[in-house]
């Protein structure tokens, strides 16, 4: 057993506070029906809450930053993924994103190469090829001073550019077929997710069948892919080649395809649909927000405007990036983060069992008002201002924490400038429903309807 730091955390065994609910169960099942009130509800009940059951497992929710981190960096045989045992882990096959242990710790080590900083201007230049598209668009619409779907050009445009990121060209039709299922495979994880006694993954039930065939024809185009990559190699290297050359530290040797398709996988809906999510908030408030789009504007004003952006530009646009940063902290796509109890841990004071379940709910921590001044105000300027209260890290954590922090963030960022920056100087976009959003918490923090903008020239 281990002993967590754990600040002014109570001795001995006391209970975690628990959400009202039936004996035993406790109220988890209440979290099925609107998770982002029910986490925020059980935010406010002490460090850690106890949430209750779901089958043989207990939800414990962490609260407190210093616990956060404590799990979020717990030595590997206390506290681990859930992943692995659920659809991600049957969708995306042995990857970093599911692995555990030793293989993920050398698995992370040998793709680490692959996103360090110096391969950006690469991907940059692969993803700035895509927005052409969009702007061209686009430009139609705004001189006839019409409205654009943003959600809908957003998930084409940031799928355009992870696939073309990743192999240095277009393949519409694969990434058709990409799209197609995952869609699938993560609302059937949703499906999944909540249920109290769902029959196992093997079980054939149509939807376990559809799921596992779905997987199969996936897997199979990407093989292919990877094959013709092998035969011609494209002019541009893209990630995949960047993996290729992965190479294992001790033997030299290379990936085997089995490998290369887990991590082709993975950063594919890793890198697409989060960007979408950050992206499509990141225009909802720019729109509801006309003073912070024009700060943002004059920046981007500050860049020569007689050429498209180069990757160096993106250095210098500081706003931008504070901009996107709090879009996040305000809706975070990974909206809810979990781990496992390995073996009997103790959190805060608390004993918790082996297979207990610990959700740390970025959404919740970030919208604090003990670790934020005005949570809910829209304030890209709090990140650059010392006298707010933005001082523990961990409760600001849209890419994760510790060791298993978002590999891609450095990538992500770079996609956000870059569509902020080139769609930013060129339109002006705005709101044309004004009333709240709503959120629809699935596997991504998505906003519930379509975002429409009115678009017009600058
Ligand atoms: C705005 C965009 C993004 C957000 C908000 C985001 C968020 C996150 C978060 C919260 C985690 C940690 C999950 C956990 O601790 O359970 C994570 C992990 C990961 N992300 Fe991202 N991500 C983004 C973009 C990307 C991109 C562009 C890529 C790749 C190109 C990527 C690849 C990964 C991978 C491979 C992991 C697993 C790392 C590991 O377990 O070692 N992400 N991401």
């Amino acid at each position: 057993m281990t002993e967590a730091a754990a600040p002014a955390a109570p001795a001995g065994r006391a209970r975690p506070a628990a959400m009202p609910g039936l004996p035993y169960f406790g109220g988890i099942v209440r979290m099925r029906k609107d998770p982002i009130a029910y986490l925020g509800e059980a935010s406010r009940q002490g460090p850690v809450v106890r949430l209750g059951r779901l089958g043989r497992r207990s939800f414990y929710q962490v609260n407190d930053p210093d616990l956060v981190r404590s799990v979020m960096t717990a030595p590997r045989a206390d506290v681990g993924m859930t992943r692995t045992s659920d659809v991600l882990g049957a969708l995306f096959g042995e990857s970093v994103f599911t692995m555990q242990d030793e293989a993920w710790r050398k698995r992370r080590d040998e793709l680490q190469p692959a996103f360090r900083t110096s391969n950006l201007p690469e991907l940059f230049d692969s993803a700035a090829g895509e927005i052409a598209l969009t702007v061209a668009r686009f430009e139609p619409i705004a001189d006839a001073r019409g409205s654009v779907d943003c959600s809908a050009a957003m998930l084409d445009l940031l799928q355009r550019m992870i696939v073309r990121m990743m192999f240095g060209v277009a393949v519409p039709e694969t990434a058709e077929q990409l799209t197609r299922a995952f869609d699938y495979g993560l609302e059937y994880r949703q499906r999944r997710r909540w249920a109290l006694a769902g029959l196992p993954r093997w079980f054939p039930t149509p939807a376990n069948r559809m799921f596992d065939e779905g997987v199969a024809r996936l897997n199979a185009s990407i093989a292919e892919i990877i094959e013709d990559y092998r035969a011609k190699p494209p002019e541009r290297a893209g990630l995949l080649k960047m993996l290729m050359e992965c190479r294992d530290e001790e033997t030299g040797a290379g990936w085997t395809d089995d490998e290369l398709l887990a991590e082709v996988k993975t950063t594919f809906v890793a890198g697409w649909l989060t960007t979408t999510t950050a992206a499509t908030w990141l225009f909802d408030l720019l729109g509801r927000h006309p003073e912070i789009a024009a700060r943002v504007e004059a920046e981007l004003d500050s860049l020569p405007s007689d050429r498209p952006l180069v990757y160096d530009d993106l250095h210098a646009l500081e706003y931008v990036e504070d901009t996107i940063l709090e879009a996040m902290r305000l809706f975070p796509p990974g909206w809810l983060l979990s781990r496992r109890v390995r073996r009997t841990f103790t959190l805060g004071g608390h004993r918790l069992r082996r297979n207990a379940v610990l959700l740390v709910s970025p959404y919740a921590l970030h919208r604090d008002p003990a670790h934020w001044n005005e949570p809910d105000r829209f304030d890209p300027g709090r990140f650059r201002d010392s006298t707010h209260g933005e001082a523990h890290k961990a409760a600001f954590l849209p890419f994760g924490y510790g060791p298993r922090v978002c590999i891609g963030r450095g990538v992500a960022m770079m996609e956000l400038k870059l569509v902020v920056a080139t769609l930013l100087r060129r339109f002006r976009f705005t709101l044309t429903d004004t009333a709240p959003a709503k959120l629809q918490p699935v596997s991504f923090l998505r906003r519930a309807e379509p975002l429409v903008l009115a678009i017009a020239p600058r």
